[in-house]
């Protein structure tokens, strides 16, 4: 069931930069152009959310503008509302992405709504990005835990996973927003959502805050999934806990593949390359310790 080869969706410049200091918007042009260079082919570079909740992606629609982009690279934007959606339509995002959690307060907190209403919000984002003829992919967060209801029940991750599905997302990404993750329940939380969500649908979406994430990964790679979100250097904190990681990092995924002869297409010393160079504009050293290990 192992897959021979991984998608890696990289949403260093999003989920990373989303929860880093401010960097200038060529910085991150250069992080998304060195991320191309180095083979990767999914890059989530832009978050058309309100600047007042995420000042950080604020200058989204001139990132994905006035990147130079690489043939058969796709460059994609979170849209949480039509709103969102237009501004991703016009700026040229290739795909767009939806978020929703399988908690009812987070989801109140990240996006100001119920699960319900945050469907309701959804269905014409949908529409409009069909039309538009756009793919649109499906977060579902706390998929392992949240940070205001602790535990959640795997048959809610598993009916949120099916609605977005349903509703026409290509692919639904799973998220361990705060990493509380460990390999057992990691992998009976993918096998429930495969039941209602093909496996080959799926995505992990694995935050690194309690260091489970590649003990997660290599569990569930096992049940056939193969594609997995990540962060170059490890971009991204916890908002939920201060001066944790954040994202697992790409090149330390990329590099436990490697060894199990998985392949991603992508050159690790490039990625450590470009999650250097954003790593030093942050003012930090890198979050990687693949990185640390063979750049030092
Ligand atoms: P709201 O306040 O309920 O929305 O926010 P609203 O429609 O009432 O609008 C309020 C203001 O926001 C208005 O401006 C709108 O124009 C503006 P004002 O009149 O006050 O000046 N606005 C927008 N501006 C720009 N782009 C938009 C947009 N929509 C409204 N798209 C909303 C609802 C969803 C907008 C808000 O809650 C929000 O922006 N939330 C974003 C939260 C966020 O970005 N969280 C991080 C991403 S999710 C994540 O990281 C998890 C993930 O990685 C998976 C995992 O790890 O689990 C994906
Ligand atoms: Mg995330």
């Amino acid at each position: 069931m192992t897959p021979n080869k991984v998608s890696i969706f990289e949403v260093g410049a999003r989920d990373g930069l989303q929860n880093e200091l401010p960097v200038t918007t060529q910085d991150k042009i250069a992080l998304v152009e060195a991320l191309g260079r180095a083979g990767v082919k999914r890059i989530e570079a832009a978050s058309f959310v309100s600047p007042k909740w995420v000042p950080q992606m604020a200058d989204s629609g001139d990132v994905l503008r006035n990147i130079s982009r690489q043939d058969g690279v796709t460059y994609s934007a979170l849209t949480p509302n039509l709103k969102g959606l237009e501004l991703a339509l016009d700026a040229g995002a290739d795909e767009v992405a939806i978020f929703g959690a399988a908690s009812q307060s987070f989801s109140q907190r990240n996006i100001n709504c119920s699960i319900e209403e945050s469907i309701e919000r959804f269905a014409p984002v949908m529409e409009r990005a069909i039309a538009a003829n756009i793919p649109v992919r499906g977060y579902v967060s706390c998929v392992l835990g949240c940070p205001y209801e602790g535990d959640i029940a795997i048959s809610e991750v598993a009916r949120v996973s099916e609605i977005l599905y349903k509703m026409g997302c290509y692919e639904i990404s799973l998220g361990d927003t705060i990493g509380v993750g460990t390999p057992a329940n990691a992998r009976r939380m993918v096998e429930a959502v495969s039941q209602k969500v093909p496996v080959d649908k799926l995505a992990l979406h694995f935050h690194d805050t309690y260091g489970q994430a590649l003990a997660n990964i290599l569990a569930c790679l096992e049940t056939g999934v193969s594609v997995i979100d990540s962060s170059v250097a490890g971009l991204g904190g916890c908002p939920y806990a201060k001066g944790a990681s954040g994202n697992l990092a790409t090149e330390d995924l990329v590099y436990m593949l490697n060894g199990l002869g998985i392949e991603t297409g992508i050159d690790l010393h490039l990625l450590a390359k470009a999650g250097n160079t954003i790593s030093q504009a942050l003012g930090k050293s890198t979050g990687s310790k693949v990185a640390r290990a063979i750049s030092g």
